[in-house]
């Protein structure tokens, strides 16, 4: 049972790394004009907090059913979840917020977008290769 729940997690988390590379593709894709752009972050941010949302839920279901104790490296995935969540809430209020018919504005906008995702990319890829090596015992940080 624990392990079908740590599957999920896991499998959760790469469905997330897939999705947030396919958002990759939304400031030239879904942003044609500026109103496209608006309205393609504001379904990405939904799919967003969904998504990391499950992942927390369904780590803290595991947390309480495993008798985990808290390692560093369940600190870890929290801090980078709160991370993850405080950079995408702020991302998108400032698209939501933002002048994008000046287009000086706009074009920074969609750079911020491009920025901001291949950092979420990369803090995924960092805890899905430490919890690897954790468990293949190249680390421990118990
Ligand atoms: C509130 C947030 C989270 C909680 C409570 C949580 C909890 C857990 C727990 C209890 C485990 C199993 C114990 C362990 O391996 O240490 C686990 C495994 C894992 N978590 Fe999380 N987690 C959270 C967020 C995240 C996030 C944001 C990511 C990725 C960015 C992540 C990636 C992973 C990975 C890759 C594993 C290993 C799964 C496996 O062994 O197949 N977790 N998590």
């Amino acid at each position: 049972m624990l392990e079908q729940i740590l599957l999920s997690h896991s499998l959760l988390v790469k469905i997330f790394l897939g999705f947030l590379v396919g958002g990759l593709l939304i400031p030239f894709v879904g942003a044609k004009d500026p109103g496209g752009f608006r309205k393609a972050s504001f379904i990405y941010t939904m799919i967003f907090q969904a998504l990391i949302a499950m992942i927390a839920f369904v780590g803290i279901v595991a947390l309480a059913m495993g008798e985990f104790s808290m390692t560093l490296s369940i600190i870890l995935m929290i801090v980078v979840w709160i991370v993850m969540m405080y950079i995408e809430i702020r991302k998108y209020k400032l698209i939501k917020i933002g002048n994008l018919q000046n287009e000086q504005t706009y074009k920074l906008l969609k750079g911020a977008f491009l920025k901001i995702s291949a950092l979420q990319i990369l803090l995924v890829v960092f805890m899905i290769v430490f919890k690897v090596m954790e468990v293949k015992g190249v680390i421990s940080l118990s």
